[in-house]
């Protein structure tokens, strides 16, 4: 359980979190994190000098992790209040939480949250009246519509960080009952085509390997899902010597396995042959009580997609004579006959709640875009449609351009000739 600190008559920030006096183990690792982030600290610097934000108070539900802090470093550095909750009950960093709560940030979150507490803290975080909602995977956007007392209705506008959340935030726009506009960070190129892909790819492996200490090379390995998550895990496990499978439902994503080399196959026998398993397709019951009585003894199940259901946790238990935790993140299930079945991090985001997320080099082009999405919020002031909108094309190219720069990479600027002949129709 999280301690409490409430004193609002003397105007105390609020907080939850498990242990303040972790507060300068966190600060070092912001610290860190930060100096691996320049672009963000860039767009904070701007920032601290314009106060586009100022007197915003931005609701966030994100994972609670270092580089989350720098983001939320830079929105407060812009004038803005933060409120922070945790995306999901596992991934919070206890000592980023508390060094958050001493910089004045009413951060309710901990490692470990039960489900009543999650939805709690969502809670405090919409009781706190956010002006803006910065969400990861819909929940805090979801219950500000759902909410007694209609949270949405003070909200000027939101975003979204991932592909399981712009689903759900389409799905309520879909069913015209979303109240403002919401920006689907996810979808910015700057985003899903790194993060997505190059962070999972690499925090998703760490976490397994982390759970597991097992030795990747010569294994099969089974990658549920050939999306931008997917193909990032995929490379990532072929790069340290696995013999990777890949299922998919979507013929296009199919084809492009394929020709990317990896051999592709249905879950049904894939399940067969596999060592470990990795879901990564927003999609639920992937894996499930069928596939895992295919399984081999000794095969391990983990999750990178956003939400605990791609894996069938309950059905794993309903066929096993016992489970136990073999390891902090390892729980091992016992099926009649013996055959011994591994799930990783109680099958929720492996990379989360196993490692650290993903990389500050990727999460600044993710929170740079999130960044620039609540000051463009902000400057239309409340003008936008209550729908879901991309990130500003122009946005998504300053954070290449200044992502480029600050890695030192040099390009080409075109030359006189080459801009007019892009323009022509009449030449070959
Ligand atoms: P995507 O839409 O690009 O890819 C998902 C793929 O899964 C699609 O190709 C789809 O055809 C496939 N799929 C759906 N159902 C399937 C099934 N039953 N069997 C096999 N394949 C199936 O989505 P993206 O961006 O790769 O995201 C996937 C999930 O990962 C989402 O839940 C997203 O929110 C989450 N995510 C997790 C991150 C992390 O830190 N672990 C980071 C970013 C996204």
């Amino acid at each position: 359980m999280g301690r409490a600190v409430f004193d609002p008559e003397a105007e105390m920030p609020r907080y939850k979190v498990k242990d303040p006096s972790l507060a300068g183990l966190g600060r070092d690792s912001i610290g860190w994190a930060e100096g691996l982030m320049p672009v963000l600290s860039r767009i904070k610097e701007r920032f601290l000098a314009s106060k586009p934000l100022r007197g915003i108070r931005v609701g966030a539900c994100l994972h609670v992790t270092k580089e989350t802090a720098v983001l939320v470093r830079a929105l407060m550095a812009g004038g803005a209040e933060v409120s922070l909750c945790a995306s999901n009950p596992l991934s919070t960093q206890d000592e980023v939480a508390a060094a958050l709560a001493e910089e004045g940030v009413n951060v309710y979150a901990w490692r470990g949250e039960s489900e009543d507490e999650y939805y709690g803290c969502i809670r405090d975080v919409l009781g706190d009246g956010p002006r803006i909602t910065m969400d990861d995977g819909g929940d805090l956007t979801v219950l500000a519509h759902k909410e007694p007392g209609h949270p949405a209705e003070g909200i000027m506008g939101g975003t979204e960080e991932t592909t399981s959340g712009v689903h759900r935030i389409r799905a309520l726009e879909a069913d015209g009952a979303l109240r403002y506009p919401v920006i689907a960070v996810n979808d910015a190129l700057t985003k899903y085509l790194f993060d997505n892909r190059y962070g999972t790819g690499q925090s998703a492996i760490d976490g397994i390997i982390r759970a597991t200490g097992i030795l990747l090379a010569g294994k099969r390995f089974v990658v549920c899902g050939y999306g931008w998550c997917g193909r990032g895990i995929a490379n990532r496990a072929r790069g340290m010597g696995a013999h990777v499978i890949v299922t998919e439902i979507s013929p296009l994503r199919a084809l492009e396995a394929t020709m990317d080399g990896f051999q592709v196959m249905p879950m049904g026998e894939a399940a067969k042959v596999g060592d470990v398993f990795v879901t990564a397709t927003g999609n639920i019951n992937v894996i499930r009580t069928e596939h895992m009585a295919l399984m081999k003894s000794g095969a391990m199940m983990a999750n990178a997609g956003h939400f605990d259901v791609e894996v069938d946790v309950e059905g794993l238990a309903s066929i096993s004579t016992s489970k136990r935790r073999v390891r902090p993140q390892v729980d091992e299930y016992i099926l009649p006959g013996g055959k011994r079945l591994y799930l990783l991090a109680e099958g929720r985001l492996v990379n989360l709640a196993a490692a650290e997320g993903h990389p500050g080099e990727v999460m600044m082009m993710s929170f740079s875009n999130q960044a620039l999405s609540v000051e463009y919020l902000v400057e239309r002031g409340g003008t936008l449609e209550p729908k879901v909108h991309r990130v500003p094309r122009e946005l998504d190219e300053e954070v290449a351009r200044l992502s480029i720069e600050c890695m030192g990479v040099g390009i080409d600027e075109p030359t006189d000739e080459q801009r007019s002949y892009l323009k022509r129709w009449d030449l070959a």
